[in-house]
Formats: C-alpha cells, structure tokens, sequence
C-alpha cells in the first residue's frame, strides 16, 4: 500500500512563533511540524504526542533522525498535564484528522472510499461508528448532525439512518442514507467523526491542560480546520486572564498555499502567549 504522508499547513506561519525550549506538538500525525520545527531550531525538544498509534509509528521513523530531541507518547492530549510533567515553552495543536487517516479506506472517514463505518483516531479504544449507531435514539442522531455538522436537514437524514441503523456497516452504506450533495456528505461524516472521538469536549480539555504546563511567556498555537473549533479556541483566549492572543484575527493560508494543498483551505490558525504572574498582579 502506498503510504499518503499529511502535507503540514501554515508551515512557515507556525515557525515564525516558535521560540527555543521544550514544545508539546499535541497532534504529531506523521510529524511534518515536528520535522520543520526540530530542523529549523537546534535548541528545540519537542514531546510529540497522537492518540493514532499508527500515525505515531510513521512519525517515529520520519523523526529518527533527532533522536534524543523528540519523545513520542500516545495517548489523549486531554491528558496533556499528566504525560507532561515539566513546565513548557510552547504546545501546538493541528486539530482535526491528518491525509494519512482520511485516506486509508480501513479507517472509514470518508464518504470518498469504501470501508468499514470505524472513525475512530484511536482504535484500542471505544467502538467503531458502525456499532455505536445501533445504540443511539433519532433524537441523539439528530443532535449530532445538527450541533456538529451544522447541518439543516438533520431531521431528515437522521430519520433515515436511524431507520436503517441496523444495517449500516460501511461508509458507502451511510454515504447512500446521506444524499448526493458533497457538501452534506462532508458535514454528515464529520458530525459522526467528532461524535465518535469527542473531539470538542478533548480540545477544550486540552487547551486548559496546555495553559497549566506552559512557562511564562510560553505560547499556544492552534490551527483549527472548522468553525465549531475556532469559537472554542477563540473563547479560550479571551476568557483566561493569563493569554493575550498574539493574533487579532486568525491567521489564514496564502492562495499558494492552498492552490498546492487544498486541504489547507479552511485552516485558521490563533496564538496566544502566557503573561508572567508579576504583571498580572500589577494590571489588576
Ligand atoms: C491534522 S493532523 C496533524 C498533522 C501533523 N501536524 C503533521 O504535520 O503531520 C491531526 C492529528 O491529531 C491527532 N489527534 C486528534 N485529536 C487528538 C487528541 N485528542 N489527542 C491526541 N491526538 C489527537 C490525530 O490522530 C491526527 O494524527
């Protein structure tokens, strides 16, 4: 099988806010930051975190070349405070799913391939798509669609998964229930996709974690792919009281760079430093 690397976005962007010290690349995939920012500085570590081993695993090999400059760790970066005991420099997270899982059939998060209904980024745990649908009411169904992917049909589609429920079993069979417009496909699959992985409660779990271990003056980075995502990056920065966000307003692709990758189309990226505990005091 031919291996699909994750082409990294706003490369240069994320560099330009990176300072010497310890990083957390919250969201290694297959490593592309990682790689640019342990090449780029001499005096960087970088604790590399996913919770897909097998992305992991491919990161692994790519960043050997460092060797004692990178550790791996899988696991939640939820858990962030705990993986990490040492106070930090900086935490990126990339959110979202990288190339080498949306293209892999066997993964099932695209309507684009066949494969079994998983979705799951971290398949030693939990129960893949298929098999939680058999467990959710209408109601829930409907939720999902219409919180998570925006969507305004949710009634309908729900309606006709949850009648077919029992049956579904691959991406093509929800694909089917899900219509023909691409752009309901794509909300229908991530609404699915951020059930199953519980990635709005993790990024906000996540981001409180990364503020406890950060230094003064350490940075958080975030690039978000979704507007569900941003707002709760957005409102993280403005409502803690140790952040000044270091970007007015998000900091967007250049048309270059989404005409050669266009998955970097809806990224936005925000960065927010941590201000000492001294001028807080005197602000206040
Ligand atoms: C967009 S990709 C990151 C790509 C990476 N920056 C690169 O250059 O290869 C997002 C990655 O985050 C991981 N991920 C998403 N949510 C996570 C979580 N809560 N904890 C740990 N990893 C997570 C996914 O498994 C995926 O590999």
């Amino acid at each position: 099988m031919k291996l699909i690397l994750h082409r990294p976005v706003l490369v240069d962007e994320v560099l330009s806010f990176i300072r010497d010290g310890i990083w957390v690349d919250a969201t290694l995939g297959t490593g592309g930051h990682t790689d640019a920012i342990l090449t780029r500085f001499d005096e960087v570590f970088v604790y590399g975190i996913d919770r897909d081993r097998e992305s992991l695993e491919i990161a692994k090999k790519r960043l050997g070349k460092f060797r004692d400059r990178v550790e791996f760790i899988c696991d939640n970066f939820s858990n962030l405070e705990k993986l990490v005991s040492e106070p930090v420099r900086g935490v990126l997270f990339d959110i979202g799913l990288s190339s080498f899982q949306l293209d892999d059939a066997r993964r099932g998060f695209s309507y684009r391939f066949d494969g079994p209904l998983d979705m799951r980024m971290d398949r030693r745990n939990g129960l893949p798509l298929q098999r939680r649908l058999r467990h959710l009411t209408r109601t829930q169904m409907e939720k999902i669609l219409r919180n998570y992917g925006e969507e305004r049909r949710a009634r309908k589609i729900a309606r006709k998964i949850y009648g077919l429920r029992d049956k579904i079993e691959t991406t093509g069979d929800l694909r089917d229930l899900a219509g023909k417009d691409p752009r309901t496909l794509s909300r229908v699959f991530q609404a699915f996709r951020i059930f199953i992985n519980d990635e709005l409660k993790n990024l906000k779990e996540g981001l409180f974690s990364a503020l406890s271990i950060l230094e003064e003056g350490g940075r958080i980075i975030v690039i978000s792919y979704h507007s569900l995502e941003d707002r709760i990056v957005k409102q993280f920065f403005k409502e803690n009281d140790s952040l000044v966000a270091l970007t007015k307003r998000p900091i967007r692709p250049s048309e270059e760079e989404i005409a050669s990758n266009p998955r970097a189309r809806s990224a936005k990226m925000r960065v927010a430093e941590k201000i000492d505990d001294l001028r807080l005091t005197i602000d206040n």
